[in-house]
């Protein structure tokens, strides 16, 4: 989704903001532009595509000495991605240039207003009233103007604002879209994600919704939403700067897959001592019910939530997708747990989600990857995963990490007599993703076999089931092949009408009490013509031998952990796929990896 840079310091400014905008390619954009202030003229460069594309129209500029400015990725979501669309956006009387991330709600009676009283629109976004509001507003003082514009915007907003009569400073404003400060020496940033500036400056500052904050070479200033000055501190961010590198893979997908067992050794590891899983700062009481929500991958990862909650803990769970869930009238109170689970900590259906659960009293338990994102500040309690900074668009060691956290949460409130033996096993699971990463040939193939086809399903039943969405939704993202993930009994119920010989089943087969059910359901589909695919534990291989046509084994794993370790080759699976199409893996079409906007 949109990204947001902003410069003030001794460094060339456009060379400064180029870098940060790299840095946030990852995050899914279609167009890019800066802007920046040249003896007192705001000077704006941008277009459409990729940053290259911009990087040829500022080659000159990187030369000069320009020392203030600010950048932006637009991902279009009010306006098609065109030259004109792209940001900033300036002012009539070049006065004002701003970035956006975020939407604008009420932005058509706005600018039907702004016509009016006589401003022509240049581009079709919701961005573009901004400029003219701080125009309208502005008698001599960029923060008035500023308070005033936010006064009139409904939705969601990070600005970046600059003003050719304070040529040394960068203004910046949010409301539930995210916005950092980063604080540099004899320079000072601006940045809606971490890894733009992460080479520069680890000590940042997070701006709460309605802040402004005023950055020049030296100073950083914050005002609050009263208008009043406050001081803010910082926070140390203490992400290895590599993370944010391939390191030598081919993509930032298959790096965060080869992490796997790091990342749930560090989100596991601390919370168990002597065979005990202790979660220190977690204050939670056994819940009624239990409501899990979130967005995609995260939304998977609830789904195997629920069935490890209802089957060790016996309380009742609903998962829901926070899109959904904001919408309806949930039914919850005090006694209900809500767990939250979100990678980047800013999805903003989620974000809202989390709202409606403690407007309703709920105790929010927020599952989340980055530090001091806004889902992690808004909740009751956090439970971080580890995983470091993931960032390929498509999720996969966050997932790991989110389903580690939820066994740790899990087996926290078990008191069965399989404690132990669960906790050990838990331990285990990086040491068998090891073990698959070491034998990807079979997975390759399989990819080298399939990644041709028009349709590719997943079937699962349980647990296999939450597991085969997740797979699905990997291979769909990003190698744009078109799969569904259907529960083995339910495929009879009209899906299977699009089996003919030939199509690709990928069925996961890693629980036993439900295995000849499903060699059932395998058994329908194969008359059909189906060519299938099976995980499935080593030591089931030789029973399900005659009904595959390929076989991905896994490590023999208690059916319980079966999905932490089968979405490993389901990953592989998609990635390669997506490597044989020659696709854009990391950055994969439409998409973007933080959705900051409902
Ligand atoms: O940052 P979040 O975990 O809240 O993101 C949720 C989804 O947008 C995300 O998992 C998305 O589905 C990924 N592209 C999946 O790979």
């Amino acid at each position: 989704m949109c990204g947001i840079v902003g410069y003030a310091g001794d460094k060339n400014a456009v060379a400064m903001l180029m870098h940060g905008l790299k840095k946030l390619e990852y995050r899914g954009y279609d167009s890019a532009g800066i802007a920046y202030l040249s003896q007192g003229e705001i000077k704006v460069k941008k277009c459409k595509g990729r940053l290259v594309n911009l990087q040829n129209i500022v080659s000159d500029e990187i030369k000069e000495e320009h020392h203030v400015g600010i950048g932006h990725t637009r991902w279009a979501t009010h306006g098609e991605p065109s030259d004109i669309n792209s940001h900033p956006h300036v002012s009539r009387d070049n006065r004002f240039c701003i970035v956006h991330n975020g939407i604008i709600e009420n932005y058509m009676s706005i600018r039907e207003q702004l016509i009016v009283d006589g401003y022509n629109f240049e581009s079709t976004t919701d961005s573009e009233v901004i400029t003219h509001l701080l125009h309208y507003h502005y008698k001599g003082d960029v923060i008035e103007a500023l308070f005033k514009t936010i006064h009139q915007l409904e939705g969601s907003y990070a600005l970046s604002i600059i003003c050719n009569d304070y040529p040394d400073q960068v203004f910046c404003v949010r409301k539930d879209s995210p916005l950092i400060v980063g604080k540099g020496k004899n320079e000072n940033f601006i940045a809606s994600d971490i890894p733009a500036i992460l080479k520069y400056t680890r000590d940042i500052y997070i701006m709460e919704d309605h802040e402004i904050a005023i950055i020049s070479s030296k100073l950083v200033t914050f005002y609050n939403s009263l208008g009043k000055k406050i001081e803010k501190q910082t926070m140390k961010v203490t992400w290895d700067e590599n993370a944010s590198e391939k390191e030598g893979y081919e993509h930032f997908m298959l790096k965060e897959i080869h992490e796997e067992p790091v990342a749930i050794t560090k989100t596991i590891g601390p919370r168990i001592k002597n065979n005990e899983i202790i979660l220190d700062q977690l204050v939670l009481k056994r819940p009624k019910k239990i409501i899990i929500v979130a967005c995609g991958t995260a939304y998977h990862a609830g789904v195997v939530g629920k069935y490890l909650f209802e089957k060790l803990l016996r309380i009742p769970v609903e998962v829901d997708v926070a899109s959904e869930f904001r919408y309806r009238d949930p039914i919850i109170d005090k006694h209900t747990l809500t767990i939250i689970i979100s990678q980047s900590g800013e999805t903003i259906d989620t974000l809202f989600a989390l709202r409606k659960a403690k407007e309703n009293n709920s105790k929010v338990l927020a599952i989340v990857n980055v530090v001091g994102s806004s889902i992690a500040r808004e909740a009751d309690d956090v439970l971080y995963t580890w995983a470091g900074p993931e960032i390929a668009v498509a999720s996969t060691k966050a997932y790991s990490t989110q389903l580690s956290a939820i066994y740790l949460l899990a087996l926290s409130f078990y008191k069965g007599e399989k404690y132990k033996d669960y906790v050990n096993q838990l331990q285990d699971v990086p040491k068998m993703i090891e073990h698959i990463l070491n034998s990807t040939d079979q997975v390759m193939k399989t990819a080298s076999l399939l990644y041709n086809s028009k349709s590719i399903f997943f079937m699962g039943r349980g647990l296999d089931y939450a597991l085969s969405m997740e797979g699905s939704l990997k291979l769909k993202e990003i190698s744009y092949i078109h799969s569904e993930a259907y529960p083995g009994g339910e495929l009879k119920h009209g899906t299977i009408a699009l089996i003919e010989k030939g199509t690709p089943v990928i069925c996961s087969l890693t629980q036993p009490d439900i295995l000849e059910k499903m060699i059932s359901n395998i058994r329908e589909i194969k008359a059909r013509g189906a060519f299938v695919i099976v995980i499935t534990q080593e030591e089931q291989v030789e029973k399900i031998n005659e009904i595959a046509d390929i076989i991905l084994p896994i490590p023999n794993v208690d059916p319980l952990f079966a999905p932490i370790i089968a979405v490993t080759p389901m990953q592989l699976f998609a990635y390669h796929c997506s490597v044989y199409k020659g696709n854009d893996v990391d950055k994969p079409r439409n998409l973007a990896k933080s959705v900051t906007v409902e």
